[in-house]
């Protein structure tokens, strides 16, 4: 029974809805996951319990998955990242991006994205006048927090939509199951991207301005992060800022859209645009799994675990556990239940989180005010990740005479 639960886990319909399998796992202990390599934690506080107190994955753990991972690339990136690798050197690494982001600056960074909003909406507006529909995918999910990244990392902007390709083959990185080709993808793309990132750095040391580059190569040259972890912190903050917002907003997109009296509540009440966003991260995470490794035996979920041993904190079956929310897979926005488990928790929690949400707000808002008539025109393509979720393509309609403008 729980073998066949996993095995449908992956297959094509267990990955467009792994909901109702999730639903399954909860009701057991938890469970040893060959997919994974881990023990696969579903319920809310379990998840909560091993996010706050347990340890991150190190290079032993890469090294049972990939043995051979020093000779890639992309995997030596990631495990230079904040997220992997040596615990000892995690305080240091993301200290020196958290000192960047200051609420005040994240303000303004925002401030500033209003109008490239506005003209977002405009070309997806266009593109439905054209041709009858348009995917907000390609049109305004991945551009926004792209332009965001470019803005906040110092990149020229009108390169950045080119750089898709690359944050999607990294994106597998994550996935439980890398397939060689997959693995060579990934290592082409950080290849590319190291190339394109040292220019930019390059550029930065001559000319700094007020932007994260500037600030890291300020650290780098203070002796405080080295050359290696300067580009994996460039490729990580790219990745993680573009794929994981680009789902949020297709994800709370496509929730909106099959939630036409949800839609009607937030344009009669915008302020409860905050919670609407809570619950679309709720609803459908857009990162699925994160790792954690026991540091000592202990005991989870009623389960002895030995130190070392290895879990798949599976946040999106946390936010559906009907122990901490009633009627789990009904979307109600402002809905009573624990904080959502999609950006993770303890020292690792996402530090792009308030960008996030920010970014969400401005665009849901704008989305909702300027387009009352907003629907689905045809199924959408989902990417059947088990990890980064979200769609490939999402294509919407509107009445294009009852459009708002721009603020
Ligand atoms: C809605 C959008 C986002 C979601 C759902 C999301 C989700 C997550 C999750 C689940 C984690 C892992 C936390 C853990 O294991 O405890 C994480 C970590 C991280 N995220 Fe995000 N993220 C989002 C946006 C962003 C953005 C915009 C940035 C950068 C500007 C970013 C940068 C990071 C970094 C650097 C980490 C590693 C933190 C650490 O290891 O200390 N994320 N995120």
């Amino acid at each position: 029974m729980i073998s066949e639960t996993l095995q449908l886990l992956d297959t094509e319909e267990g990955r467009h809805n792994p909901y109702p399998l999730y639903d399954r796992l909860r009701e057991h202990p938890p469970v040893y996951d060959e997919r994974h390599q881990a023990i696969l934690i579903v319920r809310y506080a379990d998840c909560a319990q091993a996010l706050s107190g347990f340890g991150r994955p190190d290079e032993a753990w890469v090294k049972r998955r990939i043995p051979d991972w020093e000779s890639h690339p992309a995997v030596v990136c990631l495990m230079r990242t904040m997220q992997f690798g040596d615990p000892e050197s995690h305080p240091r690494r993301r200290g020196v991006v958290s000192r960047f982001f200051t609420k005040r600056r994240i303000t303004s960074h925002i401030a500033a994205e209003s109008a490239t909003v506005d003209t977002l909406v405009d070309d997806l507006v266009a593109e439905i006048a054209a041709h009858g529909e348009a995917d907000i995918q390609n049109v305004l999910s991945y551009r926004l927090p792209s332009i965001s990244i470019a803005r906040l990392l110092g990149l020229p902007e009108h390169e950045i939509a080119g750089l898709r390709p690359h944050s999607l083959a990294l994106a597998n990185l994550l996935e439980p199951q890398l397939s060689q080709p997959d693995l060579a993808a990934a290592d082409q793309s950080l290849r590319e991207l190291e190339v394109y990132f040292e220019q930019v750095i390059e550029a930065r040391r001559r000319h700094p301005g007020d932007d994260l580059a500037s600030h890291l190569v300020q650290v780098h040259e203070a002796g405080t992060l080295s050359w290696h972890e300067l580009t994996s912190m460039f490729a990580s903050i790219f990745v993680a800022g573009t794929m994981n917002t680009s789902n949020f907003i297709g994800n709370g997109v496509a929730a909106l859209l099959s939630s036409p009296p949800v839609v009607a509540q937030l344009r009669a009440q915008p302020s409860l645009i905050q919670a609407a966003m809570t619950e679309m991260l709720r609803y459908d995470a857009p990162m699925q799994v994160t790792r954690r490794i026991t540091v000592a035996a202990t005991e989870l979920g009623g389960t002895r675990l030995p130190a070392g041993a290895e879990l798949a904190i599976v946040l999106g079956s946390a936010n559906r556990d009907p122990a901490v929310y009633t009627e789990p897979d009904r979307f109600v926005p402002g809905r009573s239940g624990p904080p959502p488990l999609s950006f993770g928790g303890g020292s690792y929690f996402c530090i792009g989180a308030a960008m996030a949400r920010e970014e969400g707000a401005l665009i849901f808002s704008k989305l909702l005010s300027r387009l009352p008539e907003l629907r689905a025109a045809r199924t959408p393509t989902h990417n059947l990740r088990s990890v980064l979720r979200g769609y490939l393509h999402l294509p919407v309609t509107a009445d294009v005479s009852l459009v708002g403008a721009g603020t």
